[in-house]
């Protein structure tokens, strides 16, 4: 088998970048580990940045989009018993965001892919990347009970935190990395919102997120610790703590079955630099965000984008320069989303350590945050990824 850009792993980023290459007249083959339901069933991210909302535009996949996504203008800060909006789109030069549920956007790019006859296989198995160091590269993997050897002039590591690509070339990277005390445990529920746009809570018992997925469905989360069993975790146990934690007088959570329940821990990770030779790494092959800031997916696209445009440079002209700068280009904005969600990470949730004077510290910032159009202004920017 032969192709122009290996791509391995079918989450966003591997997805939408065999997207924005077909787009452009580039041939891939996307080899995934997993079956296609099960990465289609993986609920996980919900905000988009305009930037992300127009690389699915250019990959051709953003009609159903564009139907159902749901527009905000602005999130919610809680603290201290008040709720404070935060008007993204004022603020940040006209930027909204959009509410769409990454499993949406994968079973979108998933469909146009198998709809084209475009090559994407899943539950491969015993993926390994060679000789990259070189012009030859190929991926080696075995699918249907056959070993195969597809030979590339690129291979693309979208692999993910857990994938192979990193660990390849392990002896090259310099890491960075931070975990958190804490982790989020999220419910997807048969409910209407019970806010129009989100709601980030700060409070005593930890950490509340409301969130959405369409008019009916609302996705939830509460601070837990981050080795917790979802066991210790029974619907009225989840739903008392959301309701203490977002309380406020005259308004009450809307609540309905509980469809999904899971925990996600919380890390920030970065591995430097994001390419070597003919590998290159994109999304959470490279780098980790705690979710506070919703910048994952946003970071994965924006990675691929860039990725994108340097491949069809270099193969319509053989000119290196836009890949060469791949790693560089993608980390300035890696490292503004690091510091992002690190600081939203830091100032949402408890502290199980913390004292009064950390405590006192973070509202403190909550307050200047809601007080100070600057300081509104710089969240607004941040969040809405410009
Ligand atoms: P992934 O989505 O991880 O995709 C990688 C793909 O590669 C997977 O399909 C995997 O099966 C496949 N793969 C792995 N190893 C191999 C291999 N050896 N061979 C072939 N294929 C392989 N972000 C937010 O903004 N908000 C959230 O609420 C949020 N929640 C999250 C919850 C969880 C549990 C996780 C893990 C992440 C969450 N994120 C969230 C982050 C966001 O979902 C990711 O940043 C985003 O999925 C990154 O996309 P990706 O394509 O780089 O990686
Ligand atoms: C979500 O809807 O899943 C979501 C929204 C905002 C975040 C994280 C997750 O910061």
């Amino acid at each position: 088998m032969r192709t122009q850009v290996a791509i391995v792993g079918a989450g966003p980023a591997g997805l939408i970048l065999a997207g924005l290459l077909h787009a452009a007249g580039i041939e891939s083959v996307v080899l995934e580990d997993r079956s296609r339901a099960y990465v289609e069933a993986r609920i996980r991210a919900g905000v988009l940045e305009h930037g992300t909302v127009e690389l699915l535009e250019r990959a051709g996949v953003a009609d159903r989009l564009h139907r159902e996504g749901i527009v905000h203008g602005g999130i919610n800060l809680q603290f201290d018993g008040e709720r404070h909006h935060v008007p993204l789109q004022e603020l940040a030069g006209g930027r909204t965001i959009v509410v769409y549920g990454q499993t949406e956007i994968v079973k979108d790019l998933i469909a146009d892919r198998l709809a084209r006859g475009l090559p994407l296989l899943f539950e491969v198995d015993d993926v390994s990347v060679h000789d990259f160091d070189g012009d030859a590269p190929f991926v080696c993997f075995e699918h249907e009970g056959t070993r195969h050897r597809l030979d590339c002039d690129i291979v693309v590591g979208c692999d993910g935190f857990h994938g192979v690509c990193r660990p390849a070339i392990a002896e090259v990277l310099r890491t960075f990395e931070r975990e958190y005390p804490f982790g989020w445990l999220g419910i997807l529920v048969d409910a209407p919102p019970s806010s129009e746009e989100l709601v980030y809570a700060h409070h005593p018992r930890g950490f509340a997120l409301l969130s959405l997925r369409s008019p009916t469905r609302s996705r939830l989360y509460v601070q837990c610790a981050p080795d917790e069993d979802v066991a210790e975790w029974p619907d009225d146990r989840v739903w008392e703590e959301l309701r203490v934690r977002t309380a406020l007088p005259g308004w009450s959570l809307n609540e309905g079955p509980v469809l999904e329940k899971g925990i996600t821990g919380m890390r920030s990770f970065v591995a430097e630099p994001m390419q070597h030779g003919r590998l290159f790494l994109a999304g959470d092959a490279a780098h980790i965000v705690p979710p506070t800031g919703a910048k994952g997916l946003n970071l994965a696209a924006h990675d691929v984008g860039v990725l994108a445009d340097a491949l069809v440079a270099w193969y319509r002209s053989g000119d290196r320069e836009q890949l060469d700068a791949y790693s560089d280009t993608c980390l300035r904005r890696v490292w503004r989303a690091e510091h992002f969600s690190w600081w939203m990470t830091s100032m949402l949730h408890r502290h199980p350590d913390a004292d009064g004077f950390d405590e006192r510290l973070q509202l403190s910032q909550l307050r200047y945050v809601t007080a100070s159009h600057a300081a509104a202004q710089s969240l607004a920017e941040n969040y809405v990824g410009l």
